[in-house]
């Protein structure tokens, strides 16, 4: 890794937003599921059409981090008008952070948490949230380092599987 730049995503990057979300969510749960399972949460949630509703809207952020203009990692953040979570405390979940699987285990899952966890406080949110799969043991064993608290679970629905995520919250010192 070389020199990253981790910035903000437009609908000019769609293409490359389906193309990174795709293959680190087959590359991550493929094993863990069915292939019809997959095939539907895909269709559902990666579609062109679906990442380019969420790009144009405004309670979504969407970074990636590059090396050298290669995509090697993304993450989502995303506010909620009326939010069920956490109520009286100005939250904002970090809904996906992904490495590129070759760019794991090189400092760039920290750059995109420590980037998200200093976005938040500059918005002067108090809290960054999360779900994670409880069988996510690399994913939970970070957050944790991190100093991300469990605080509640709630279902998550892969095609027709319904399986329990730890939603984990972590304080944030004002910027
Ligand atoms: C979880 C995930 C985002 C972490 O990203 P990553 O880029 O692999 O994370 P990092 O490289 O920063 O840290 C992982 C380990 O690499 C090690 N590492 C290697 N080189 C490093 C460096 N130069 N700087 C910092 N850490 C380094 C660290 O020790 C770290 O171990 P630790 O967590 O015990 O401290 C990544 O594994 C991933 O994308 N997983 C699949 C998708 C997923 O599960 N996402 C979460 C869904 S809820």
């Amino acid at each position: 890794m070389d020199k990253i730049i981790i910035r903000r995503l437009s609908a000019d990057d769609i293409e490359m937003l389906q193309n990174i979300s795709v293959n680190t969510f087959i590359d991550t749960y493929a094993g863990h599921n069915t292939a019809e399972n997959m095939q539907h949460y895909l269709q559902q949630h990666f579609s062109r059409e679906q990442l380019l509703t969420e790009l144009i809207n405004g309670n979504n952020y969407f970074f990636a981090a590059f090396d050298n203009d290669i995509p090697a990692g993304y993450t989502k953040l995303r506010t909620f008008e009326n939010p069920e979570q956490l109520p009286g405390r100005k939250h904002i979940e970090l809904e996906r952070i992904y490495t590129v699987k070759k760019y794991q285990g090189m400092g760039l899952g920290h750059r995109m948490m420590q980037y998200s966890l200093d976005f938040a406080s500059v918005k002067g949110y108090e809290l960054l949230w999360l779900g994670v799969w409880e069988h996510n043991e690399k994913a939970l064993k970070f957050y944790t380092k991190f100093g991300f608290e469990i605080f509640g679970e709630h279902t998550f629905t892969l095609g027709s599987e319904e399986q329990t995520d730890w939603l984990m919250k972590k304080e944030l010192s004002p910027a």
